[in-house]
């Protein structure tokens, strides 16, 4: 039997399914942590893919890996939230967002009653509407409840630019805003490659199409759903990005989702704007010089949410509760 010593660099995964067994293993590879407590509803699942893991142990970087509880969580730097509602075919988004709601305030009010005092990193779809709920009952700073927000969205930016462009995406800087979710938007007019604009850098390969960009990386995870039924390396690797940066206390720039106080006229929601990261979590929401249609469609963004919000808690309390 392993002891498990609170003091040592921990986090928690709750929800081993897909995402959060993949976050796993790349956190593992990346030596990130010296203990990653996997939690999950389905206990032979958890215990099953600690197994799995710690059978990496002697041929990677060992980390201790185990199935745990929420008082093994309570010591944990991180928490990350992957447990969600899996989509029944035909069900709408608005039941699956009650559905996960449900399951994520179950999971942080656990946490919270367990003495939990980290940050607790969202990534259960849909991820602004969930962070919020986590925020809401977490009874931490807003600072310390982040949303992956719209990393992965980026990431698939800087991805379809590369491509087209011909340069190393970590060259490209370049970040999509907002909802990760159909109303995103991505701030062409702040993109950069060596200080020249995109417009002008592409212009000797023939210009860009910015809408068919942003529809190809809205529409991105669609396309690996139809094929593999499920999406994992993209996430897990901007949680483990997210990670590195709180317990580097790097103030790495990411674009992720932040409770909003007022940012673009958006206030008391979760939303993606590029965030200043660090040991206590979001230290600074940077407000980027975006042209006058990205406000506009960030603001819409904000308003799509809200109205998610506010249906979502309709749902789950009836209209009086709110
Ligand atoms: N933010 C992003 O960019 C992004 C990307 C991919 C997936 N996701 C989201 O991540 C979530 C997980 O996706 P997945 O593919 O891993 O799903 P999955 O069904 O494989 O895993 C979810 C896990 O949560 C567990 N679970 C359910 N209720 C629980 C509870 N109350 N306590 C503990 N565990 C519980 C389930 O047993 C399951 O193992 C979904 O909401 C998905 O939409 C987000």
């Amino acid at each position: 039997v392993i002891e498990h010593s609170s003091a040592a660099n921990r986090i928690a995964i709750i929800g081993a399914g897909h995402v959060g067994a993949t976050t796993a293993y790349a956190l593992m590879l990346r030596a990130l942590f010296q203990e990653i407590v996997l939690i999950d509803s389905n206990e032979g699942l958890a215990s099953a893919e600690a197994a799995d893991l710690r059978d990496a142990n002697a041929l990677a970087r060992p980390a201790r890996v185990w199935a745990g509880t929420y008082a093994d969580a309570s010591a944990a730097r991180i928490a990350v939230l992957t447990a969600g509602a899996a989509s029944h075919g035909a069900e709408s988004r608005l039941s699956l967002a009650v559905r996960s709601a449900a399951i994520v305030a179950k999971c942080v009010d656990q946490l919270a009653d367990a003495g939990f005092a980290g940050i607790i990193l969202v990534a259960a779809n849909p991820v602004d509407l969930m962070s919020l709920v986590a925020c809401r009952r977490a009874g931490l700073p807003a600072a310390q409840v982040i949303g992956t927000g719209t990393l992965l969205d980026t990431s698939r930016l800087r991805q379809e630019l590369a491509a087209r462009l011909c340069v190393a995406p970590a060259s490209i800087d370049a970040m999509v805003l907002g909802e990760h979710g159909d109303s995103e938007v991505v701030a062409f007019s702040t993109s950069r490659i060596s200080g020249l604009d995109l417009a002008d850098f592409a212009f000797a390969q023939g210009g860009l199409n910015p809408a068919e960009i942003a529809a190809d990386v809205r529409d991105a995870a669609y396309e690996i759903i139809a094929g593999k039924g499920y999406t994992s390396f993209g996430i897990a690797t901007a949680i483990v990005r997210i990670c590195e940066a709180i317990v580097r206390d790097e103030h790495a720039v990411l674009p992720v989702s932040a409770f909003l106080t007022g940012q673009f006229g958006i206030d008391g929601l979760y939303l993606s704007l590029p965030c200043v990261l660090g040991r206590s979590g979001i230290e600074r929401v940077l407000l980027p010089q975006l042209s006058d249609e990205e406000i506009v469609a960030l603001q819409a963004s904000a308003t799509a949410v809200r109205n998610a919000v506010s249906t979502m808690d309709t749902a789950l309390n009836g209209p009086e509760a709110r």
